[in-house]
């Protein structure tokens, strides 16, 4: 029996319990009602809650969201021209067995040298500045900034291995040509290396709770992630060619 309390176990009943209660009360002695004054959602309220803590935000938008949609056939043919005479991205691309194009080594000047690049930096600003505000970044007085923006053209066959973008804030990708079949990107769950034993999660798990995400965008859609996520394009099994450009945005 507890400190104050009598033989009915503190209901009240024995002369002992009735007793203290004419007593003033400090605090009650009931056992029963000390723990919901503990602990009141524990033990009396029913209703589980389960909420979703350090989310992974990804934007997925039309380019065209923010003011005049941009001439996609000026930027497809822009990409196409630029990688056909990009000599020196070619030459990366064959040294490092890369299927297909990219710019990313070879050219970091794309919105200099051609209008229709300045114009997509222009509406790509708009689009990072309403992930910003999503993401709830304090930019304490500094600004994200463009980094770098750059061509990919991946033919059948051509992959882009997992990776992520060091030294950036905000990465992300649009979509100049996806032809039917082509690869959707394939983002990871950043948590992968922590999950030691944990069993893997069922195929219709909600995409919230998934290891692996596959998203597959549509020509003018505009994807952004924060540049840690891990990511990667699987092989393209489209017989025509995945054309895309991507950036790194960053903070100064
Ligand atoms: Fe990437």
């Amino acid at each position: 029996m507890g400190m104050g309390v009598g033989r009915c176990g503190g209901l009240g009943d024995c002369r002992a319990c009735k007793a203290i209660a004419r007593r003033p009360p400090v605090f009650c002695e009931n056992p029963l009602d000390r723990i919901v004054a503990i602990a009141p959602r524990g033990y009396d309220n029913d209703m589980s809650q389960i909420s979703s803590l350090f989310v992974t935000r990804l934007y997925r938008a039309a380019l065209s969201e923010f003011g005049k949609p941009l001439d996609g056939e000026e930027l497809h043919s822009s990409c196409l021209i630029i990688a056909q005479d990009d000599e020196a991205g070619q030459d990366w691309c064959e040294d490092n067995d890369y299927a297909g194009y990219t710019s990313y080594a070879s050219l970091s000047d794309l919105p200099w040298r051609f209008p229709i690049f300045k114009d997509l930096v222009k509406v790509l600003d708009k689009h990072v500045a309403a992930f910003v505000k999503d993401v709830a970044f304090d930019l304490d007085g500094k600004k994200i900034k463009l980094e770098d923006i750059w061509i990919n053209i991946l033919p059948e066959g051509g992959i882009h291995t997992s990776h992520i973008h060091p030294h950036s804030v905000i990465s992300g990708t649009t979509y100049v040509a996806m032809p039917k079949g082509a690869s959707a990107i394939k983002f990871e769950d950043p948590r992968s290396a922590m999950m030691m034993a944990a069993p893997v999660r069922k195929s219709d798990a909600r995409e919230e709770l998934r290891s692996f995400v596959y998203v597959a965008p549509e020509v003018g859609e505009v994807l952004l992630w924060e540049s840690w996520l891990r990511h990667e394009v699987p092989m393209n099994m489209s017989e025509g060619e995945r054309v895309s450009v991507s950036f790194n945005y960053g903070w100064s």
